[in-house]
């Protein structure tokens, strides 16, 4: 049997680690799909047109150990303003999710337009600094040169994108539970976040 989580939120808000604890708690699989933007992006950045890198998108692709870079990043937040690039990947994140056993996806547009009928929605977001501190420090863990300033513009660049795009938009889903990590822990997250879940599955 299905059941779907569908997890969406602005960049650096946590719902990558929220996703993979859900994911390990439940015993479900996990899909990050801005690997797929990611992955999209990252095939332009050597001059293949968006619409054909993401038809030619390969399950090796999402293994490629450079996808985290911010230029992927940028590049990632382009090609998925491209309504045809989001078409071409609808089917695989829909099969994803039907997958017998249970399943999470995060993303941005998982609970209002991949799987508007997700058993668990929920909206991670959290303060832009936090959200830049946390990103800067992610980077800077892997070596990385940039500063606070930098990964700051580069984050609310990016969501302005995601949001003011017209095809599928950074944006709650009408029944989605709100998660703010603000000034919460990643355990305090993580615990919220299974809650939710449980209180669905559970019927409570
Ligand atoms: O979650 P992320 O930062 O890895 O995503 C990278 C970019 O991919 C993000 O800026 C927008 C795009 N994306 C999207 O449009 N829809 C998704 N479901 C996931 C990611």
């Amino acid at each position: 049997m299905s059941f779907t989580v569908a997890i969406d939120g602005p960049a650096a808000a946590g719902k990558g680690t929220v996703a993979r604890a859900v994911a390990a708690r439940f015993g479900f699989a996990h899909l990050d799909t801005g690997l797929l933007y990611r992955a999209t992006g990252r095939r332009t950045l050597d001059g293949t047109e968006p619409v054909e890198a993401a038809r030619a998108l390969l399950a090796a692709d999402l293994e490629s150990d450079d996808l985290r870079t911010a230029e992927v990043a940028q590049a990632a937040s382009r090609v998925a303003a491209v309504p045809e690039v989001r078409a071409a990947l609808v089917e695989f994140q829909r099969a994803f999710a039907a997958r017998s056993g249970g399943a999470v996806l995060d993303g941005r547009d998982i609970g209002t337009v991949i799987c508007p009928d997700a058993e668990v929605k929920l909206f991670v977001t959290a303060s832009d600094d936090v959200r830049a501190q946390r990103r800067l420090d992610e980077l800077l863990s892997k070596g990385a040169e940039t500063d606070y300033d930098t990964v700051l513009a580069e984050l609310r660049q990016r969501d302005e994108r995601d949001s003011a795009r017209a095809t599928a938009p950074l944006l709650p889903a009408a029944d989605a539970v709100l998660l703010d990590t603000t000034t919460l822990t990643i355990e305090g997250a993580v615990e919220a976040a299974c809650a939710e879940v449980a209180r669905v599955r559970d019927g409570t």
